[in-house]
């Protein structure tokens, strides 16, 4: 009898092994679906969602903790969370029983499997970059408010938002555009978005490109001169601090002659060089990059030094694996290189605000492996290419 009922035990067991194997397996068939192009980690897909969709203030934020739950950080977030098991994860089935409450922007079905996927993979508090990040045809309608609806919309979803900043329009965002960039690339004078972490560069270099191309009326750089292209620059910017009676510095820059004799010394504060007062000397006021731009090139002609040598290039080439970008000299501040393996995917991503050097020389410290790549560089609306090789 005994044995009968070990037998009968047995069976049980080796049933539910069986159901919950091919249960498993069904689900991992849809992961393979939305993990075809890129891979799922913590900081990148799951951490905005629960931050952003959660931790909206009064909710479960670090001050709030409405019903004790804070999805403030991953160890927190875990107390509601079963790895590999997704129906025993409270944080996770929560979702599918009225959270966000009604009034609330819910989690697409999408957001939901991949918060899923993650839990079935282990929840693992692990960080990664997209791989192939597509820049090509960024929409606001598409690209934009997909990111928002990772990052933002939780806190945002109306006029008020944090910020009275409601990104739940199309037209909102259009009209933000550079509130949205500074933010998110915590420039001086923004509150850095989200709050807490920060939003991958794939996604923030998108952000940038539309940025700039939402606000740049074209630059025009062609004949530049000090009346048609100066002038206008240093009136915006400059003169209230620098006139007849406000001679700041004793700098003057009404007298044409004080511009052109001071060019150098103008160019490295407004470039915020080493060795000048930054200018303006209100951190918050940004100079656009048109204006820097046609700085840089009055500069290269009429002052001392030679800013305009254009060339970008790689040092040395072909190189074992350890290379420089020399950077033209007509570069703005705010640059990217996007380095494109052979199969034209992105594989790394350089952000001016991610190197601290202010030379023109950057020092690339990643492996690559043995190959053919090309770097591109952008500034402003310049595009430059360079291809390069690696042989170990
Ligand atoms: C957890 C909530 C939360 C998330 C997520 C969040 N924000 Fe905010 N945001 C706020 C709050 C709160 C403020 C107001 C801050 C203040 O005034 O101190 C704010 C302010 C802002 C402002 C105004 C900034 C300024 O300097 O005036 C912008 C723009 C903004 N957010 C954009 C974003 C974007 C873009 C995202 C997504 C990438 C985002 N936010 C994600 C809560 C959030
Ligand atoms: C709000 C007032 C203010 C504005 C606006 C301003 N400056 Fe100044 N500037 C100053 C003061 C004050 C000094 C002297 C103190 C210092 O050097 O930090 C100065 C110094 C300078 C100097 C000499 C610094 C050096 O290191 O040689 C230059 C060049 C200069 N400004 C250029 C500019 C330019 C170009 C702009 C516009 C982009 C500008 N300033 C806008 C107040 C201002």
């Amino acid at each position: 009898m005994k044995i009968f009922y070990s037998l009968m035990l047995l069976v049980l067991v080796a049933t539910i092994a069986v159901f919950s194997i091919n249960n498993n397996l069904a689900l991992s068939n849809d992961r393979t679906l939305i993990n075809a192009t890129d891979s799922i980690c913590f900081n990148k897909d799951i951490f905005p969602l629960f931050y952003s969709y959660c931790a909206t203030s009064g909710c479960h934020d670090a001050v709030t903790k409405k019903k004790g739950v804070n999805v403030t950080s991953y160890t927190l977030i875990m107390r509601g969370i079963q790895a590999g098991n997704p129906n025993s994860s409270s944080y996770y089935t929560e979702m599918f029983d009225g959270m966000p409450p009604n009034g609330y922007p819910q989690m697409s079905a999408a957001q939901l499997n991949i918060i899923q996927n993650w839990i079935l993979n282990g929840a693992k508090n692990d960080s990664c970059q997209t791989k192939n990040c597509d820049t090509t045809n960024i929409t606001v309608s598409g690209t934009i408010q997909s990111i928002v609806k990772t990052y933002c919309i939780g806190c945002h979803f109306n006029n008020k938002g944090g910020g009275g900043i409601n990104l739940s329009t199309d037209q909102f965002i259009k009209d933000n555009s550079i509130a949205i960039y500074g933010s998110v690339y915590h420039l001086n004078g923004f509150k850095p978005m989200p709050p807490i972490g920060l939003v991958d560069d794939c996604n923030k270099l998108k952000i940038k490109l539309w940025a700039n191309a939402a606000n740049s009326t074209p630059c025009d750089s062609s004949n530049v001169t000090y009346s048609k292209s100066i002038q206008p620059i240093l009136q915006k910017y400059c003169v209230s601090c620098h006139n007849s009676t406000t001679t700041k510095a004793g700098l003057n820059f009404t007298i044409q002659a004080q511009v052109q004799t001071n060019i150098d010394r103008i160019h490295g504060a407004i470039f915020h060089l080493d060795g000048y007062s930054p200018m303006p000397p209100d951190s918050s006021i940004i100079v656009d990059p048109c204006s820097l731009a046609l700085v840089r090139i009055f500069a290269s002609k009429s002052g001392v030094q030679q800013y305009d040598n254009s060339s970008f290039s790689v040092r040395p080439n072909p190189s074992n694996g350890s290379f420089s970008f020399i950077l033209p000299n007509t570069i703005l501040p705010d640059f990217s290189i996007e380095i494109i393996d052979q199969t034209g995917s992105i594989v790394d991503i350089i952000n001016s605000e991610n190197c601290n050097s202010k030379s023109s020389d950057i020092r690339y410290s990643k492996e690559l492996a043995q190959g053919l790549y090309f770097a591109r560089l952008r500034s402003g609306n310049d595009v430059f290419y360079r291809k390069f090789l690696i042989i170990k």
